[in-house]
């Protein structure tokens, strides 16, 4: 593992356009905004930016509902933004990857209004269209994740079409090589573009069972997303044949060379079915998002079983990707550090020392808490369709917090952004300024796991650690011991100096046999 691959080797950063910095004063983010912006994922030590959707879209579901896969959403900027986004990223040698949405497109994108035009319409069997069942009732029992059934009937040609989510949501047909065809040219037209690679919205479930097949019966030990819509999307989304287009997807992204990469929004419950998404380690998704780990408790006997069992189970040749959240799921100092500093910045040490891609989600950094929006600002799909009391996912999309004064750095003055703003006492300006801040830290993580092969490409290997405690040795010379218990705790057998500390009155200290952690501690050592 000697040469060196940006995508494995660096910290990849996700940015939510709309809520990362607004150039115009529109209370929308904006492209331009970024722009502004680059300077400080530069000092912060980012490598590549991965771009939630950046199409234009009718905003259903807030650009996951895509009109047009070549174009810009004008709230965002123009297709020249972009362009010098990615020239002016480049020269601070940072990538920049986009958002593909292949499981649907917008109902509004001309090829489902060519559709829903007539039963034989030229994009008509793009789509997933099914007769009634004898009785009028939708084809069979799919549901969508947002809500209800997964079927809309086409009045006008009388048949149902299909919506893993939202009804404006259509699910294209992945068994139609015009489908594949369109987005491979798709795929081409931006890495000529200078795009260094995608992220792969739903890359679990785009291709449907071919007979549409009813799901089975969700089990009481099943996870919650199943247990709420009822049933196991076995039929509806996990279907084996996705390979075949991962597969394909690889090939043409290889063939563009230039070091792209594709990351799977793989979202599976269990680490085998995961790691099927690495293919042979060489031929499917360089990197597969693991929602097993996002989705488990902040404590050692949890997570470090989840931690090695991923390593075992990767094939060779196949590199472990860990971020705490992103979009689609609570923001982790709310979630798993529940508002306490000292569990977040353990959480960013774990985060940012495990071998594996990090990918920090936009105010990561700074430790941004999930924001409590109110109920009249709400504009999330899952919480406008779906069940009274879900909340949806808009207190994990709020501006991005740069400083405490009036705009938050994020607009003007006075505007009123698209989302409220949250929480601003965890900010860029403050903590920029404080050598002991969370994104002080984050900073000095990233600057060590780019001075050290050990942190980047060094084997991960658990050492034993009292119940409450992590520790792990990266490569030949780096521990990194982790205390997620609320009493303090000693850990054997460490040595060498504390490069990074949570503590940070502890950097520089040498350590020779034996640590004590205070509760919620971390340090990373160097012989
Ligand atoms: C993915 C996205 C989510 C979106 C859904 C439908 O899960 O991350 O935000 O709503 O796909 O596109």
């Amino acid at each position: 593992m000697a040469e060196r691959v940006w995508w494995r080797d660096g910290v990849l950063y996700q940015v939510y356009p709309r809520s990362f910095a607004d150039s115009d004063g529109d209370g929308v983010g904006d492209l331009r905004g970024v722009i502004d912006r680059l300077d400080h994922l530069a000092w912060l030590g980012i490598d590549g930016l991965w771009l939630n959707p950046t199409f234009p879209s009718p905003n259903a579901d807030w650009g996951f509902d895509v009109a047009d896969y070549r174009g810009v959403h004008p709230d965002l900027g123009t297709p020249d933004d972009l362009d010098e986004l990615v020239a002016k990223a480049g020269e601070r040698g940072i990538r920049v990857l986009l958002d593909l949405v292949p499981n649907h497109t917008s109902d509004e994108h001309p090829w489902f209004v060519d559709a829903r035009g007539s039963r034989d319409a030229a994009h008509r069997d793009w789509y997933v269209w099914s007769d009634p069942a004898p009785d009028g009732s939708p084809p069979n029992n799919w549901q969508s994740i947002f809500a209800g059934p997964a079927w809309e009937l086409d009045e006008r040609t009388g048949q149902y079409y299909l919506h893993l989510f939202h009804r404006k949501q259509p699910d294209l047909d992945w068994w139609n090589d015009a489908v594949r065809d369109e987005f491979d040219a798709i795929l081409g037209y931006w890495y000529e573009r200078g795009i260094a690679g995608f992220r792969i919205d739903v890359a679990h479930g785009i291709v449907k069972d071919r007979e549409l097949r009813d799901n089975p019966a969700a089990r009481e030990d099943d996870v919650v997303q199943y247990r709420r819509i009822g049933q196991r999307p076995e039929f509806s989304m996990l279907r084996p044949d996705v390979h075949d287009v991962l597969r394909r997807w690889r090939r043409l992204t290889d063939d563009h060379g230039g070091e792209r990469v594709l990351i799977g929004e793989t979202w599976v419950h269990d680490l085998e079915t995961l790691a099927t998404f690495y293919g042979g380690g060489v031929d499917e998704l360089h990197l597969a998002f693991n929602f097993v780990f996002i989705s488990a408790g902040f404590d050692a006997p949890t997570l470090a079983p989840i931690v090695a069992r991923t390593e075992e189970l990767l094939p060779q040749h196949a590199w472990p990707v860990w971020t705490m959240g992103n979009h689609d799921v609570t923001r982790f100092p709310t979630r798993w550090a529940e508002g306490d500093g000292r569990k977040v910045r353990l959480a960013l040490m774990l985060l940012l020392t495990l071998r594996g891609t990090p990918v920090l989600y936009y105010g990561d950094e700074v430790g941004m808490p999930q924001a409590d929006v109110p109920d009249d600002r709400i504009v999330d799909p899952v919480a406008v369709l779906g069940q009274p009391g879900r909340r949806g996912r808009d207190g994990a999309r709020t501006p991005m917090p740069w400083s405490a004064e009036p705009g938050a750095g994020f607009t003007e003055p006075g505007v009123e952004p698209w989302l409220p703003f949250g929480d601003l006492t965890a900010n860029v300006a403050d903590q920029r300024a404080d050598p002991g801040s969370v994104l002080t830290l984050v900073r000095d993580l990233i600057a060590l796991r780019r001075a050290r092969a050990d942190l980047r490409t060094g084997a991960y290997a658990q050492l034993d650690a009292p119940a409450g405690a992590w520790a792990y040795r990266r490569g030949e010379a780096t521990i990194v011991a982790l205390n997620l218990s609320d009493g303090p705790l000693s850990i054997a057998d460490a040595r060498g100096r504390v490069a990074v500390g949570t503590d940070r009155a502890r950097d520089g200290a040498g350590v020779d046999g034996r640590i004590e952690l205070g509760a919620w501690e971390g340090v990373v050592l160097t012989a």
